[in-house]
């Protein structure tokens, strides 16, 4: 059989039609991460949680298929996160956004969340003062605000009382400071001084060295976790700071995906956390399994928790109010779920996940692994550091 040009052409102009028809239904999720360089692992976390959550829940939600388009941003990078997403907004149509794991490369998207009326889902940034700057922020990942308090108030009851805090001089160490400082001191504790190290270096002896002659009993730090949070936590025993009896205190420095590495010389470390892969729940075990079934040899961190609720959220606000971003924001407002991290609730105010606090040890595991093992709950915190 021959066909004309006119069927050829009807034909083609009837495939198109059926093409645009499913592409109206198509959600499009774009996620802005780091999937390159020495920060790399923020993006492989993420992307292998939506991969477990899609896998547990399915691609259609109410309808529509929701599809994720990954932007890369090599790390910390304000404008390479901007341009990422004009494109995704412009380009590529997405309703949504989320991803972001460094507090610059949401701060530069806030503009854009505004004028194109699109909630953006943070699933690491961890600086307070980031959702004021955007009403179509939300974050499913938690604070500095939200743990060092915590753990500036279990400090104070368990012995330590003059503390040195060494921070990545950047916004969320600056909260992580501002916040553990104030809460020790209410708390009948002193800070004897309070370092501030620069974001991009690896090498911690010289603040070490300094904090070991400091007289402090402890040191509570913050570092972005990567790179830099191993080799402050390596180098906090290479230079003789746990054998000079100075206790550690921090929040993702005993981070999963490498404290394997650390060796055992990580066990008792104590850390401040929303989330540990070892959480005893049932959740938590089917989210673990379903990651090590799709991803063989990878660990469950906060990076990856941030991204599983944040998609949950996606779901949600998808099944409340579909493309309408505005809408999406509202129906989000007060939204509460079992979360393998424990009970969530996003708050209708801060839009930072409400979230229990807890106190973890290293521990050597019954295989041989170092987990964060949890002692204690400081349940149902919000983020602290929030001023309307
Ligand atoms: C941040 O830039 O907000 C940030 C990055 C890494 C962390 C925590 C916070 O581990």
């Amino acid at each position: 059989m021959k066909l004309s040009k006119l069927t050829l052409c009807l034909m083609a102009s009837a495939f198109s039609i059926t093409g645009a028809a499913a592409r109206a239904d198509t959600i499009k999720v774009g996620v802005i991460a780091t999937f390159s360089g020495p920060n790399a692992i923020w993006g492989k976390q993420f992307r292998e949680a939506i991969d477990v959550y899609v896998a547990q829940h399915g691609d259609e939600v109410a309808g529509h298929k929701v599809e994720f388009v990954y932007k890369d941003v090599g790390g910390p990078n304000a404008d390479a996160s901007k341009a990422a997403a004009q494109e995704l907004l412009v380009r590529e149509g997405v309703k949504y956004l989320a991803g972001f794991d460094f507090t610059p490369n949401a701060v530069a998207v806030a503009p854009l969340t505004k004028q194109a009326k699109v909630p953006a889902v943070i699933f690491n940034a961890a600086t307070s003062s980031i959702n004021k700057q955007s009403e179509f922020f939300l974050r499913t990942s938690f604070t500095l605000t939200q743990i060092a308090q915590p753990a500036a108030e279990w400090a104070a009851k368990n012995g330590s009382k003059k503390v040195v805090s060494a921070v990545s001089d950047y916004n969320p160490g600056i909260d992580a400071e501002t916040a553990f400082s104030a809460s020790f001191e209410r708390n009948g504790g002193t800070v004897l001084e309070k370092i501030r190290m620069p974001l991009q270096t690896n090498d911690f002896a010289p603040f070490l060295q300094r904090i070991k002659s400091s007289g402090a009993d402890t040191v509570f730090t913050f570092l972005p976790v990567g790179p830099a949070t191993f080799a402050f936590t390596k180098a906090y025993n290479e230079n003789g700071l746990r054998a000079a009896g100075i206790s550690f205190l921090g929040g993702g420095e005993t981070d999963e995906t490498t404290l394997n590495a650390l060796g055992d010389q990580a066990i008792g470390l104590v850390t401040a956390y929303h989330y540990s892969d070892v959480h005893d729940s049932p959740l938590n075990h089917s989210f673990v399994k379903k990651l090590q079934e799709l991803h063989p040899g990878s660990r469950a961190n906060m990076a990856s928790i941030g991204a599983y609720d944040g998609v949950e959220l996606i779901y949600r606000m998808i099944k409340a109010a579909g493309s309408d971003g505005a809408k999406a924001i509202e129906a989000a407002k007060g939204m509460e779920w079992e979360s393998p991290r424990g009970p969530v609730k996003m708050d209708p105010v801060t839009r930072t996940v409400v979230q229990n606090v807890y106190l973890r040890r290293v521990e050597k595991d019954a295989d041989g692994k170092l987990v964060n093992r949890e002692f204690a709950t400081v349940p149902n915190v919000p983020d602290l550091g929030f001023n309307p």
